[in-house]
């Protein structure tokens, strides 16, 4: 990020509404929101901020702080996409006529702390704190809920990334220190929250990502792909006493969706153990969860999997997992509360010296 400029710095005058959102780290439940089944995301302390006034014309200035440069500009009804960061303002304004909600030009200045691309859902918290701001500026009466649905929109339908709904959803929804436990398929979510005795590091690979770029909406197609081969809709309709039926596709597909099947499983197995507070069964279930997106879902990269390493050798670990995507991005690591920061120093710092790239741990847990 460069040095901060302030709203009234570049606009010269000053903003009238405020909004934010979280970045999140999603626990387990990897590719499962796609193919309606169950997911386990928890905000992160690291939020997306928007100011935002009003103007008497059509026009939209854009400025973020994350990427420098000039006040960008576009006309309403005029949105087209460019394929870089702006996409996700265009996006915005483009669902939001759509659906009817006459607007007017703004002004916005963005400043995100969640870092872009690394697998922590800076674009959903981007895309929930400007639709937050717009629904007060215009006071469009729309549900949390239905925001969520709009950033999802705003991604597929705008941006070109067939994501899900997890991280609009616990962007929109989530409670600080509380994994959101979401099935897909219906929208219900349930607020567990993070065990006390227990820690989330994350560590961020530096190696980035764009969804919107391929191989995630390769995975995408392979899935749809597995299920027309099934003869089913969606590939939460299998369970697994149908493994057997899986194991019978051709690859990719068998893999694939024996990772989606699996996951799924491993999420109620999750949420039980949160509920028990047995961090042991967690941790094991994300180790779980780390093998089957490296082998069966193959998302995984060479940085991912030096981290992982790095991870298993420390004592007070109970299990980490590649989190968000992947092709790059964050790992999350299962500790005793109050021993994160430690850990994760002393794997950044071996990080560093096996690969050269510098990162700073990020400790999520109850109280954040
Ligand atoms: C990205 C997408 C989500 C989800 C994850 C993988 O974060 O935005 O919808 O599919 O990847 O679990």
């Amino acid at each position: 990020m460069q040095p901060m400029q302030s709203f009234q710095q570049i606009f010269g005058t000053v903003p009238t509404v405020e909004a934010e959102a979280p970045g999140r780290v999603n626990l387990i439940g990897e590719h499962t929101d796609y193919n309606g089944g169950f997911v386990l995301p928890m905000p992160i302390p690291r939020t997306c901020r928007v100011q935002l006034r009003l103007r008497n014309d059509d026009r939209v200035h854009v400025w973020s702080a994350n990427q420098g440069g000039s006040v960008r500009e576009y006309r309403l009804g005029q949105e087209e996409p460019l394929a870089d960061w702006l996409d996700y303002v265009q996006g915005c304004t483009t669902v939001l006529r759509k659906l009817g909600h006459p607007l007017s030009g703004f002004e916005v200045h963005i400043a995100s702390e969640v870092p872009l691309g690394s697998g922590l859902s800076s674009s959903a918290a981007l895309d929930i704190a400007l639709l937050r701001a717009l629904r007060s500026a215009f006071g469009i009466p729309i549900s949390d809920l239905d925001l969520a649905r709009l950033g999802q929109r705003v991604e597929n339908e705008f941006v070109g990334a067939r994501v899900g709904i997890m991280d609009p959803l616990v962007a929109s929804v989530g409670r600080p220190g509380h994994a959101l436990f979401v099935d897909t398929r219906d929208l219900t979510c349930r607020q567990i929250p993070f065990p006390e005795r227990g820690e989330i590091v994350v560590l961020d690979s530096g190696v980035r990502h764009r969804h919107s770029a391929g191989d995630y909406n390769t995975r995408r197609s392979e899935c749809e792909e597995a299920c027309r081969r099934l003869g089913i809709s969606q590939l939460r309709d299998m369970t697994p006493k149908d493994l057997d039926r899986i194991e019978a596709l051709p690859e990719p597909f068998r893999r694939r969706a024996r990772h989606v099947v699996t996951e799924n499983q491993r999420v109620l197995g999750a949420v039980a153990a949160l509920e028990a507070g047995d961090l042991s069964a967690l941790g094991r279930l994300f180790d779980d969860s780390h093998v089957s997106q490296r082998d069966d879902y193959q998302v995984s990269v060479p940085e991912i999997e030096v981290l992982v390493a790095l991870a298993h050798v420390e004592s007070g670990v109970w299990g980490c997992r590649l989190t968000g995507g992947g092709f790059g991005g964050s790992i999350l690591v299962l500790t005793q509360a109050g021993q994160g920061e430690a850990i994760g120093r002393r794997i950044a710092e071996a990080y560093g010296r096996n690969t050269g790239r510098q990162i700073v741990p990020l400790v999520v847990g109850r109280s954040a």
